[in-house]
């Protein structure tokens, strides 16, 4: 199975926005998701100033932006394509 690839912008805005909780995803990954994902930190995006603050913190999942992300909706968007749902 190709690896799920997750980047979590970790610029400053996204990070006071709550980025910065987005990085303790490999924390609540159960043990048979954790070789499946790969999760990286990226720099500012400029999503940020082009999108509107307050549509951070921003992420990258296998190529597609999501906005307003959260540790929960984060884990949920992950493991739906990890059910291949
Ligand atoms: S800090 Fe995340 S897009 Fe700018």
């Amino acid at each position: 199975m190709k690896k799920i690839k997750v980047q979590i912008c970790s610029g400053t805005t996204c990070f006071v926005m709550g980025g910065s909780e987005l990085l303790l995803l490999p924390d609540i990954l159960p043990d048979e998701m954790k070789d499946s994902v790969e999760i990286e930190a990226i720099n500012c995006m400029d999503k940020c100033r082009n999108c509107g603050e307050e549509k951070s913190p921003f992420v990258i999942v296998n190529g597609k932006s999501l906005e307003k992300v959260t540790l929960n909706s984060l884990f949920e968007t992950v493991q739906k394509i990890y059910q291949g749902i």
